[in-house]
């Protein structure tokens, strides 16, 4: 530049006018840049996830029979990512358009300026060629420093996607050492938890105790927590603070296959497939036949079976046998027993029953299976059979003790139950 300006001072002004627009230009196009990159990111990610999702889900797609509109979808997402991926195109485009643009308009001003400067004998043609070399010395690493910048903003979008992926919380890590377990008590010990970092706290703060062979209740408010409680022990989620203990080891370190052989999950909503009752009740473990009968007998499916034309061997679903609530219900609970679990955990898993056959049904389980409850329901009444009850109420526990003695407290839980006792009422 500074050859340039020795040169001839009014060629320089006429030829850095055009870089000066380019740069002005530039800082007006790259937020624009910037949003369809990451238009364009998040278009790629979704078609991912959702390649992700229906791949794992692939049982639970054919079993509802979605194919056809999981297809249409996944089409969607893609021409949604094909479309990004043009509009980054086109605006890259239109920018090198304008950069090349703006360096040929250069061009021939400096030829028109410098015509005109050598006419009228400001400028020698010797002058006038040295100068248009030291230009093109300046354009060359001018253009370049325009690419980088463009570079610049796509590698930025993906630093920040990187970042975003690294703050979200890991799946659960499995590195845990087999030991010998014979489980006397599972703790919650001053555990909060939250989904993501920028979502609220979701239990706060939370200490349990279940000894072994208790039925321990879990009862609140709808939204209190009580899911993703159980969502913790089995480890489905990691704390975000605190330590969730079998016995005296937390059990991060402890493999997953061995906790989860302890404990076994019923939900609130069982998901079965369209196949036969045995295969829906024994999901593809080795069993025996004095197994399979046991956990008919206990989830209490042993009439509604030999109803059955074929017995365990009426296909479900679709095509097959229509299924009630409580039905369904209950070949989720012979399923959750099969292996006869240490700790059972029951999420509001028998609402469809009536409330005297959801007592007898908890019941005979804990007495026949010697097995430790944890027992989420709706329905108070049925907690009167639990040893021990915690009330949830926005991700706190408020209150705890027996059914009677909450009742007596005449708190939440108290609440709850009157609310309980007109809504029956008036059924
Ligand atoms: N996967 C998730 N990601 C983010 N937030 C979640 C997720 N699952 C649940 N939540 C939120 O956590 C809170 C507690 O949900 P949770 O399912 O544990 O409640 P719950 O006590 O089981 O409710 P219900 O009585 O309706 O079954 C709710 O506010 C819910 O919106
Ligand atoms: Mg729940």
């Amino acid at each position: 530049l500074f050859f340039l300006i020795k040169i001839n001072l009014w060629l320089t002004i006429v030829a850095v006018i055009p870089m000066s627009l380019a740069i002005f230009a530039w800082l007006k196009v790259s937020p624009m840049m910037y949003k369809y990159y990451y238009k364009w990111r998040d278009a790629m990610a979704k078609v991912n996830n959702y390649l992700h999702s229906s791949f794992s889900g692939i049982k639970l797609i054919k079993s509802y029979t979605m194919e056809k509109k999981n297809h249409d979808q996944f089409k969607k997402i893609l021409q949604k990512r094909i479309e990004a991926a043009v509009k980054v195109i086109k605006v890259e485009t239109i920018i090198d358009t304008l950069f090349s643009s703006i360096q040929e308009v250069g061009i021939i001003f400096i030829l028109l300026f410098g015509g005109i400067f050598i006419i009228k004998g400001n400028l020698t043609i010797g002058e006038f060629i040295a100068f248009n070399a030291y230009i093109i010395l300046l354009l060359g690493p001018m253009i370049r420093i325009g690419h980088f910048f463009v570079s610049k903003k796509r590698a930025q979008v993906q630093s920040e996607r990187l970042e975003q992926i690294k703050d979200s919380p890991a799946d659960v890590v499995d590195t845990g050492k087999a030991r010998d377990i014979v489980p006397e008590e599972m703790t919650l010990n001053k555990v909060s938890f939250k989904y993501s970092k920028e979502s609220p706290l979701i239990l706060e703060k939370i200490n349990i105790k279940i000894p072994v062979g208790k039925r321990i209740g879990l009862a609140g408010t709808v939204g209190s927590g009580k899911t993703t409680l159980t969502k913790l022990l089995m480890r489905i989620v990691d704390p975000t603070q605190g330590r969730v203990n079998i016995d005296k080891f937390d059990i991060r370190k402890i493999p997953l296959s061995q906790l989860r052989s302890l404990l076994s999950y019923v939900p609130q909503e069982p998901s079965l497939f369209s196949d036969t009752i045995r295969n829906n009740i024994i999901f593809g473990r080795d069993c025996t036949p004095d197994r399979l009968n046991e956990a008919v007998k206990l989830a209490q499916l042993e009439d509604f079976i030999k109803n059955q034309a074929k017995g365990l061997d009426e296909t479900i679903g679709e095509r097959g046998l229509k299924l009630s609530g409580g039905e369904k219900q209950r070949i989720a609970i012979a399923r959750a027993i099969l292996d006869r679990p240490r700790i059972l955990i029951l999420d509001d898993a028998t609402s469809n029953l009536d409330a005297e056959t959801e007592k007898e049904l908890i019941n005979q389980l804990s007495k026949s299976l010697n097995t430790t409850i944890v027992i989420i329901s709706h329905r108070l009444s049925v907690l009167s059979i639990c040893d021990y009850i915690y009330v949830l109420d926005q991700g706190e526990i408020v209150e705890q003790g027996t059914h009677n003695s909450l009742l007596k407290k005449k708190e939440l839980y108290w609440k709850l139950y009157q609310h309980q006792i007109i809504e029956e009422e008036l059924k």
